[in-house]
C-alpha cells in the first residue's frame, strides 16, 4: 500500500476534490470511510459525497457528549441527503466501567482522565470503524493549527497502517463559507457564536476574536496534551 503512496499522490495533484474522490471511491472501492464530526469543513465534503453519489461510506463517532446543535445537525443531513451516516457508539462494558469508576466528567480532574474518556468514547470506536478498510477521508484543513500546517492533503497513517485524505486541506475559512452559502449546505449554528471548532460539549468552548481555531478545545489544558488521538499527527 505504502508504496503505491506517491503514484497516488501524482494522480489527484490536478484533480478538484470532488473528481479526487470519485477516483479513490473507485479505486478503493469498498475500502473508504468518511468520519465526520458534522462540523462544517464535515459537511460540506458529506455534501460532495451524497449529493454526486460518491460510493464512500460516511460514519461519525457518537461520544453520546455531542452539543444539542450537532444532534440537530445530524439528523437535518439525514432527512436532506436521506443516505446513511452510521454511527459508532463506545462499547458499553468499557463506558460503563470509567463512568462508575470516576463520574461523568472525570476529564476535568487530569490529563490522564481525558485521555481516557477519549479513547473510549473515540479511539476504540475509531478502530472499528476503520478496520478492514484503506483509505480514510477526513475535513482537516491546514489553517486549523499550526500542527496541521505541516500536513499535506494526503498522507499515509503509521497507526492505522492506511491512506488518509483530507479532501479540502487547503480551503480558507472563506473558501468553506463561500462553498456552504453557493450549496446552501446545513451547518452547526454554533459556528456563528464563535466555535470554530466542534468537538464534546463539555470539552469545547467558544474562542475570542483573534485566539487559534482551536484554543476552545480543551481549555483548560496545557498547549501541547491538546489532542485526542484521532489525527496523530495533530
Ligand atoms: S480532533 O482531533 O480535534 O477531535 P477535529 O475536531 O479537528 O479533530 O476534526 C478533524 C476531523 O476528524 C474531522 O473533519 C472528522 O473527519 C474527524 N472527526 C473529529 N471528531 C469526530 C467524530 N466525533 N466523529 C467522526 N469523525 C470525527
Ligand atoms: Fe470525553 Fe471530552 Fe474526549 Fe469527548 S472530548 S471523549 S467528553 S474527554
Amino acid at each position: 500500500m505504502r508504496e503505491h503512496f506517491t503514484a497516488i499522490a501524482e494522480k489527484i495533484k490536478n484533480l478538484d476534490p470532488v473528481e479526487a474522490l470519485r477516483y479513490f471511491a473507485e479505486h478503493y472501492a469498498g475500502k473508504i470511510v468518511f468520519s465526520t464530526s458534522f462540523g462544517w469543513e464535515d459537511q460540506v465534503i458529506t455534501h460532495m459525497i451524497f449529493a454526486n453519489d460518491i460510493p464512500i461510506k460516511v460514519f461519525t463517532l457518537e461520544t453520546g457528549r455531542l452539543f444539542p446543535e450537532t444532534y440537530y445537525v445530524w439528523n437535518r443531513t439525514l432527512d436532506i441527503y436521506k443516505k446513511p451516516i452510521v454511527a459508532y457508539h463506545p462499547n458499553a462494558e468499557l463506558l460503563q466501567d470509567m463512568v462508575s469508576a470516576k463520574g461523568p466528567n472525570s476529564f476535568y480532574e487530569s490529563v490522564d482522565n481525558r485521555k481516557h474518556c477519549c479513547y473510549i468514547r473515540k479511539m476504540e470506536p475509531l478502530k472499528r470503524a476503520l478496520t478492514g478498510n484503506t483509505l480514510w477521508v477526513t475535513g482537516i484543513r491546514s489553517e486549523q493549527s499550526l500542527n496541521r500546517h505541516d500536513m499535506s492533503n494526503l498522507e499515509w497513517d503509521e497507526q492505522n497502517q492506511m491512506i488518509k485524505f483530507h479532501p479540502i486541506f487547503d480551503w480558507s475559512l472563506d473558501d468553506l463559507k463561500e462553498y456552504i452559502k453557493i450549496n446552501n449546505i446545513v451547518y452547526n449554528t454554533l459556528h456563528d457564536k464563535g466555535f470554530p471548532s466542534i468537538g464534546c460539549a463539555p470539552c469545547t468552548r467558544a474562542v475570542a476574536p483573534g485566539e487559534d481555531f482551536r484554543a476552545g478545545r480543551w481549555w483548560w489544558e496545557d498547549q501541547s496534551k491538546k489532542e485526542c488521538g484521532l489525527h496523530a499527527t495533530t
